[in-house]
């Protein structure tokens, strides 16, 4: 390897392999001049990887850390094509067809509907143009009846994921937000009723929110925006947020209604990376039926050959997550998911039931919805949830502490978002973890806590996965 630029700033990437492979520093902010053994290159990289976090001890977020190795491989597989070239790839654009229709249909939409939808990066995206297609049906309306439509709003509860105002800023609407009360996380009918008027583009439902999750009284909203629509013939849609709870809720509360089966529910989001079980990329939105689409939103293009209708706010992106959403979709079918939410389930009652057995935290929210296990600590005199956060990540775990959103601040709490690599194992020894935490926190501030109650959880149910 030639003289490369010796700034310890810009030479950091220093291989400690260094007489096996005979190599110099790795610049850090500019090309390196020469060439690299690729088995050396690989190696430099995945070093790198060691110095974050270890997603298998990632309970703060929803996405999947682990997928099946088939799944892998028809990752790298799709990660050659380019899922926006349909007229080259034609059996890409019938996969995702089949895999936007199976999802209108695991969310109940009727028989005389006839669905469509896009898959984006995620759930933001696919919120995004959501609602944007939801703007765009309110402004022809407004437009046709020679009203102004210079102000559209969109109602939904600071319950929200920050992409909702992130829609509201970028795409110039109006956000009428419900606040959060001690005790109250979600929205209700009675909530929103007051905010709607004629410039309300849609209303956003949350199923499985971010903070707690619950989930908001869809079906109340559903059934105040149609006695509205009788009395006004204002046909206000409702966008169901069902980023985490879209493929928990068919399985674990299969009679709850919250989906398609509501009429005014005409745009679902979820996130195919929380509990679709692929890793992270991708999102899909579902219209309950084609005219939910405004027909000048997909742009038609023909410059890849043919001519093909788009709807997205990104271009090209590989087919990797579509093919691994497609595959979890066969290979587990409706059997699996049942099993697989059955056990994340079991385990987050379990880790829930356990934590609460500890004497210092008290539940938050039941995990009846979502397998979200949310507490606060029963006492905070001499520390708080953000120091267990803080001492816990010393243990290799991400968990994080916060407050929930106006007007609720006042409450803090710790959230952990147990998935399908959670085990028994790795739940034996974050209850230890904590205890310790705990034992040495109350040390440290010398305060009176009882000394940790004795807790297993060898004599509890063992989960199963697929
Ligand atoms: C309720 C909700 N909506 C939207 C999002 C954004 O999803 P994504 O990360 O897929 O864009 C999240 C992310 O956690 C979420 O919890």
């Amino acid at each position: 390897m030639s003289k490369q630029k010796s700034s310890s700033e810009n030479s950091l990437l220093a291989p400690v392999y260094g007489s096996r492979w005979d190599t110099a520093a790795v610049p850090k902010k500019e090309l390196p001049d020469n060439s690299m053994r690729e088995d050396q290159a690989f190696q430099i990289i995945r070093d790198e990887m060691n110095l974050q976090g270890n997603p298998a001890l990632n309970l703060a977020t929803f996405v999947t850390v682990w997928m099946e190795s088939s799944a892998e491989e028809l990752m790298k597989l799709g990660a050659m094509y380019n899922l926006v070239d349909e007229d080259e790839y034609p059996q890409l654009k019938k996969i995702e067809d089949r895999v936007i229709k199976m999802q209108a249909s695991l969310f109940n939409v009727p028989n005389d509907c006839e669905p469509t939808g896009v898959t984006t990066v995620g759930s933001s995206e696919a919120i995004m143009l959501g609602l944007l297609a939801h703007k765009w049906a309110w402004r022809k309306k407004r437009r046709e009846a020679g009203l102004d439509n210079s102000k559209p709003n969109v109602i939904f509860g600071a319950d929200v994921h920050t992409c909702w105002e992130k829609f509201a800023r970028y795409f110039d609407v109006d956000m009428k937000v419900i606040p959060m009360q001690p005790g109250k996380y979600t929205i209700n009918a009675d909530d929103v009723q007051p905010l709607i008027d004629e410039n309300t583009i849609a209303v956003g439902a949350i199923v499985g929110t971010t903070f707690t999750g619950q989930v908001d009284d869809v079906a109340g909203i559903n059934k105040l925006l149609l006695k509205h629509k009788q009395k006004t013939g204002q046909d206000i849609p409702i966008h169901v947020d069902a980023a985490s709870g879209g493929f928990v809720m068919p399985f674990i509360q299969p009679n709850f209604k919250w989906d398609f089966r509501l009429e005014q529910v005409r745009t679902i989001n979820v996130s195919n990376h929380k509990f679709g079980l692929v890793y992270a990329g991708m999102g899909s939105l579902i219209f309950r039926d084609k005219s939910d689409l405004p027909e000048e939103l997909p742009f038609q293009i023909n410059y890849l050959g043919g001519s093909m209708d788009n709807y997205s706010l990104n271009f090209s992106k590989s087919s990797a997550n579509l093919m691994a959403q497609y595959y979890n979709f066969i290979r587990f079918g409706k059997e699996g998911y049942q099993r697989i939410m059955d056990a994340v389930m079991n385990n987050a009652q379990m880790l829930e039931e356990y934590l609460v057995k500890t004497g210092y935290f008290e539940i938050l929210t039941d995990t009846k919805f979502l397998p979200v296990v949310v507490v606060k600590l029963k006492d905070d005199k001499d520390f708080t949830v953000y120091d267990i956060s803080s001492e816990l990540k010393k243990y290799g775990w991400i968990i994080p502490a916060y407050s929930l959103p106006p007007n609720a601040e006042e409450t803090v709490v710790l959230r952990m978002v147990v998935k399908e690599n959670f085990s028994h194992d790795l739940a034996e020894k974050l209850l230890e973890d904590i205890q310790q935490v705990i034992k040495e926190l109350s040390r440290g501030k010398k305060t009176k806590i009882a000394a940790s109650p004795k807790v297993h959880m060898s004599k509890t149910k063992p989960h199963g996965i697929c």
